[in-house]
């Protein structure tokens, strides 16, 4: 089969597409025929070793997918030839095919659209798992996400506003916004492309504070970090929780006090470890997931696509902070 192969930590261009033999399915193991791969900012990190996990080398990037089981592997007992499903792999979906545990794949109706489908669960279950889990949204609590638009960001923004939580966006422009307030977001601001420094950090917490309103907010969805992250958990209400999900600006520092003012909270989202730990829970999650999709209450945007011999375009777009809600590459 052809796959994308990282040999030497770099960007997306250090990426070789060639012919590797196909996978065969161990105990407890699936076969599945890759349809589509989404397209996670992670997947740039690993193939670079930026990430917190580091496969050994070469390995085949790719963190999530939509195919049908192909083959099944001794022991395995919910999956079937046929089946069409989405799984987590970490790495290893940028190829035509992947072997990969059952209890990592989610079996959906055949009729599930695949492109949408494969970019489906590493957001939304992150976005569910922080918003749900973590924080404890309520309904007709306020909730501020920054990075609105990009892929766990916009699903945030879906998932709260369904929870019947108030949406406010923090995004970098004007079609950025547009975007999450198409996806629920009931107002928002657009940011400097850059936050750096005292002034720019207040000037940014003065229009935060003027967008939420009122006391501030109780919920604070955070995938991005670097200068966003003071000014943003300075808008929580008392008792607020902070949500630190992602660095895609960079990993920030920030005074405690703010934290013990307002018995603020500062909460840690992994969602990675959290499957590892309570596989149960991710799978009713992704469940509960799945039927508020089937319902409309998610709306799934795929902007872009790739064709998989054109995977590595597909980690730049993201790399390059130019992506509207997700990007999928398809088989
Ligand atoms: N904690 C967890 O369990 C978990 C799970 C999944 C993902 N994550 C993390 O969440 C973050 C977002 O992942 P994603 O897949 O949603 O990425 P994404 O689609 O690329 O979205 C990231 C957003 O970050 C903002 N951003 C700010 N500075 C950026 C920069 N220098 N480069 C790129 N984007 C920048 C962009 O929004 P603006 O332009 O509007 O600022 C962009 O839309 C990543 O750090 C990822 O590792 C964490």
């Amino acid at each position: 089969m052809k796959a994308w192969v990282s040999h030497r930590p770099g960007g997306p261009e250090t990426l070789v597409w060639q012919e590797l033999p196909d996978p065969v399915p161990a105990d407890g193991e699936v076969l599945v025929k890759i349809a589509a791969v989404g397209v996670n900012y992670p997947d740039g990190l690993l193939i670079r070793d930026l990430y917190q996990v580091r496969p050994e080398r070469p390995f085949v990037p790719g963190s999530e997918f939509c195919g049908v089981v192909e083959q099944t592997g001794r022991g395995v007992s919910g999956l079937r030839e046929g089946d069409l499903v989405i799984g987590r792999c970490g790495w290893g979906a940028m190829a035509d095919r992947i072997a990969v545990a059952e209890q990592r794949c989610v079996r959906v109706p055949a009729d599930t659209p695949r492109t949408q489908a494969a970019a489906f669960m590493f957001a939304y279950a992150t976005a569910y798992h922080a918003l749900c889990d973590a924080a404890q949204l309520q309904a007709k609590q306020t909730v501020l996400v920054l990075g609105a638009a990009g892929g766990v960001g916009s699903a945030a923004v879906e998932v709260a506003h369904a929870l019947g939580a108030r949406v406010v966006a923090a995004v970098s422009s004007p079609s950025k916004l547009a975007f999450a307030m198409a996806h629920g977001a009931s107002g928002g601001l657009v940011y400097e492309q850059q936050v750096e420094g005292r002034e720019a950090q207040q000037a940014l917490a003065r229009r935060i504070k003027e967008a939420v309103g009122g006391d501030g907010c109780d919920v604070v969805f955070d995938p991005v970090g670097g200068g966003y992250t003071e000014p943003a958990l300075r808008s929580l209400r008392r008792g607020g929780r902070h949500l630190v999900v992602g660095f895609t600006a960079g990993i920030p520092s920030v005074p405690l006090n703010l934290a013990l003012l307002k018995s603020r909270h500062i909460v840690g989202v992994d969602w990675r470890s959290f499957v590892q730990e309570d596989p149960k829970l991710n799978d009713r999650n992704v469940h509960s997931l799945l039927a508020m999709w089937r319902e409309g209450l998610l709306q799934p945007e795929v902007t872009e696509t790739f064709a998989l011999a054109d995977a590595p375009s597909a980690i730049a777009r993201l790399d390059a902070r130019g992506a509207l809600g997700k990007i999928v590459v398809v088989a």
